[in-house]
């Protein structure tokens, strides 16, 4: 196998370099082209740039492959939990039992908000849209550390440990405060003794006459949703995390960023959009044939929660989070719920269906996600905060990956500038 690729402009040859990773995925290196050429490459959206080379996840989207440092994501679905994971996302191993015990004390040491960051989470307007609440709660994370915030890479890995436990456990407490005074509800203080879904839960629906005790197969529907959505390599907010962290900004800061992305409708908004979708099919009558036939001909919407950028098969996360759906919908005692009804019956038009097979769109994790979360008593407006708790422990990681990188140098694309050619100001009683 070539390890370079020569590419000939005019008459001058150059040889690119072959970049091979751990599971054989070939990349061209380019960084000496312009130097050596003049020449940029151009890659609209970035859908053929590898940005960076990382240890943390791997994907192979045409088989339906998502493995964590190495791990199947079927297996730590099975056979771990999401704090186990995230502990393992971030720091490259499973943890042993000693390490993940002190992890999950830093978890419960670090849930409380200071008062002050109470007080800011209170301040805000109740219709406030709760990713505006989180992105700069979180960023203001770094007013309240400031020894762990310096911007100054060196230093705040120095402290990466509580940093990255501040950052897990404090997300869902803001998230937690943020939903109760939107409903101008009383705020409820985490307990150290809950595990981390549990502890979420309670902050979120514990009345003070009625404490809120999931089942277990509730706490282990919401562990399942985040753990599947603890890392999923260069995606939009994942790239902006590298990008903000390469520029030495610390750890909160980036993160913030990516809550920002997210926010986006074509990034974290997915799983509610498919709400919408299903509820607008409901009120039509519809039992999704008619859906299906408007999205085939291109007249309506797409099927939301079909397809998916890189996977050309099942999204793993999909196949998983539908199976453990029905425990907790059993468990919450849901037996027909209509929006399900319609989700059923989509899946199965959809998955026999020459246009969809013959695109490769299959169910991708959000088809099912919002179902879950709607399933929890989650409002639809927070789902995307649910997605960016899951998605903490791999922004922390690429993070570091950035931060720890001796080598590290700003990223910073060029572009090929496509406006107007030098012309003269022209005063502006002339114009
Ligand atoms: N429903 C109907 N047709 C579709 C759909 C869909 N959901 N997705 C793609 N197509 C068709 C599309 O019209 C096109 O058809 P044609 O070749 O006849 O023009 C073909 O399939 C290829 O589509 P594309 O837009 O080029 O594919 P893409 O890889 O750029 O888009 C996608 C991926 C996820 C944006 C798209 O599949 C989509 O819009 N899906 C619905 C939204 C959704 O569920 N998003 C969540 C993604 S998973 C979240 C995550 O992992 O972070």
């Amino acid at each position: 196998m070539a390890n370079f690729a020569t590419l000939k402009l005019d008459d001058k040859e150059i040889n690119l370099p072959v970049v091979t990773g751990t599971e054989g995925e070939k990349g061209l290196d380019i960084g000496k082209l312009r130097a050596e050429t003049g020449y940029i490459t151009f890659d609209d959206g970035f859908g053929n740039t590898g940005s960076c080379t990382s240890n943390v996840t791997y994907i192979d989207g045409e088989v339906g492959i998502l493995r964590y440092r190495g791990y199947p994501i079927e297996q730590l679905a099975e056979k771990s939990n999401f704090v186990e994971t995230a502990y393992l996302v971030i720091h490259g191993e499973l943890p042993t039992s000693e390490q993940r015990s002190r992890f999950s004390q830093l978890l419960s040491r670090h849930a409380p908000l200071h008062e002050g960051m109470t007080r800011f989470l209170t301040s805000f307007p109740r219709e406030s849209h709760p990713m505006a609440v989180l992105s700069s709660a979180l960023n203001s994370l770094g007013a309240y550390y400031p020894h762990l915030a310096t911007n100054n890479h060196q230093r705040d890995l120095e402290y990466f440990e509580d940093a990255s436990a501040i950052a897990i456990s404090k997300v869902r407490t803001i998230a937690a405060h943020s939903y109760r005074v939107s409903r101008g509800l009383p705020l409820n203080y985490p307990r150290p003794n809950y595990g981390y879904c549990e502890n979420f839960l309670h902050m979120m629906f514990s009345e003070p006459y009625n404490e809120y005790v999931p089942t277990p197969e509730v706490a282990s529907a919401l562990n399942l949703f985040l753990l599947l959505h603890a890392d999923h390599e260069q995606n939009c907010s994942t790239s902006t995390v590298r990008m903000v962290a390469s520029a030495g900004a610390n750890l909160f800061a980036s993160a913030a960023s990516g809550v920002c992305a997210l926010w986006g409708p074509l990034h974290g908004g997915a799983n509610m959009a498919v709400i919408e979708m299903l509820k607008n099919i409901h009120a039509d009558g519809d039992d999704g044939t008619r859906f299906i036939a408007a999205a085939k001909a291109g007249k309506g919407d797409r099927l939301m929660g079909f397809g998916h950028r890189v996977y050309k098969n099942y999204d793993p996360r999909a196949k998983i989070i539908k199976s453990s759906f029905y425990k907790a919908l059993a468990s919450l005692g849901i037996k027909d719920d209509p929006l399900l009804n319609i989700a059923m019956k989509l899946e199965e038009v959809a998955l026999n269906d020459d246009y969809f097979v013959s695109r490769k769109l299959y169910p991708n994790v959000d088809f099912y996600s919002g179902l879950i979360m709607r399933a929890l008593g989650i409002p639809e407006n927070m789902f995307t905060v649910m997605f960016a708790l899951g998605r903490m422990p791999g922004w922390i990681a690429q993070w570091h990956e950035v931060a720890a990188n001796s080598k590290l140098k700003i990223y910073r694309p060029r572009q090929i500038y496509t406006g107007s050619p030098q012309r003269n100001f022209v005063p502006i009683n002339l114009r």
